[in-house]
């Protein structure tokens, strides 16, 4: 397995590592810089980055704008040159033909030629894909049917909404049936419906034993989804490991509900008072059984306990923080 490099905090590979289970993914020591006009200026995009997926797993590179998201699943397609590490898909380099042709990928700001309607549009695709002729229609159908535009196949794309484009792009990903499919912000422009519809997608995905890749600022989308993230900052992977061992390990805090007045409790600090109900947080168990002994004592009537468990918000927010406080020299 590949060594994490010093400037990584790897926190776990997950109980399965990748390797176990088939590796569809690695990339190590990837790095990419763009220049200015006249080779003036520099932008580290992509810096030393390392991660491998294994068969089967949803992974999620996370980070904030500009992180080098984007540009890590270009280097990963063979759309942009690395300036160093190395990327391999099923064990192949990104040019190579038979890798690059069990993958799928859905562009950031995907663009298509738009007098098409969705059917034509994924007729065309399909023709690429080298879908055989007596499937295509089929085919076609089925995809439409499963990023749900059903009814909306003969509606040309120009007339077709930021969601509804958003669903073509996952349908030409998805309809000849790749092992890897690669979704760059596949949550972007859809409403509430639409991002549970396409997390249901992806779920389905992995169901029939494929791989997704995806990038996302939808941390909820994420945390829901992703067997492991990789979370990106500046270019570099601030973390990464298997979701479950970086964010629900640790109690953060425990709130309880009750009511009645509350007990004079230092540890115990209100977060909220409505009527004759009070929100109070302690900070762990003993503080937690403490305050349950005094309001037994005092008669107050308990209303709920709820452990609070640090979300990947949580953690997103603090890996940036802790970024800003290195300074600009990081
Ligand atoms: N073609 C390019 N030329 C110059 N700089 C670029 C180019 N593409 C990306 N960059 C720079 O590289 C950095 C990483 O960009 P990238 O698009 O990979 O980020 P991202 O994580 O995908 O961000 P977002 O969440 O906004 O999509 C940014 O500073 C960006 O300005
Ligand atoms: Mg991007």
């Amino acid at each position: 397995m590949q060594q994490p490099m010093p400037e990584n905090m790897e926190v776990d590979q997950g109980s399965t590592p990748a390797a176990a289970r088939g590796q569809v993914l690695r990339v190590a020591a990837l790095s990419k810089a763009f220049h200015g006009h006249l080779g003036l200026g520099r932008t580290v995009a992509v810096h030393r980055v390392d991660f491998e997926v294994g068969e089967g797993e949803i992974f999620g590179l996370l980070g904030p704008n500009g992180a080098g998201k984007t540009t890590t699943m270009k280097l990963m397609l063979g759309l942009l040159r690395p300036d160093g590490g190395e990327i391999r898909l099923f064990g192949a380099p990104p040019s190579d033909v038979d890798a690059r042709s069990r993958i799928g990928y859905l562009p950031e700001n995907p663009y298509f030629y738009d007098y098409l309607t969705a059917e034509e549009f994924l007729d065309f695709y399909a023709r690429l894909q080298g879908i055989p002729r007596a499937e295509r229609r089929d085919r076609v159908r089925a995809t439409i049917e499963r990023v749900g535009l059903a009814g909306k196949e003969g509606i040309a794309l120009r007339k077709f909404s930021k969601g509804m484009t958003q669903r073509v792009g996952l349908a030409q990903a998805i309809q000849h049936e790749p092992d890897l499919v690669i979704l760059d912000e596949p949550m972007s422009g859809l409403d509430p419906i639409g991002r549970r519809e396409v997390r249901d997608l992806i779920l389905s995905l992995k169901e029939d034993g494929k791989t997704i890749f995806f990038s996302s600022h939808i941390l909820q989308d994420a945390e829901m989804l992703c067997d492991r993230v990789a979370i990106l900052r500046k270019g570099r992977v601030r973390s990464s490991g298997s979701l479950r061992s970086m964010i629900s390990g640790s109690i953060r805090w425990f709130e309880v509900a009750l009511r009645g007045s509350p007990p004079e409790m230092p540890a115990a600090e209100v977060v909220s008072t409505t009527g004759d109900e009070t929100l109070l947080r302690v900070p762990d168990v003993h503080a937690l059984t403490r305050l349950l002994n005094l309001l037994e004592s005092d008669g107050c009537q308990v209303l709920s306990v709820w452990p609070r468990r640090e979300s990947l918000e949580d953690m997103f927010l603090r890996e940036v923080a802790s970024d800003e406080e290195e300074g600009e020299e990081s």
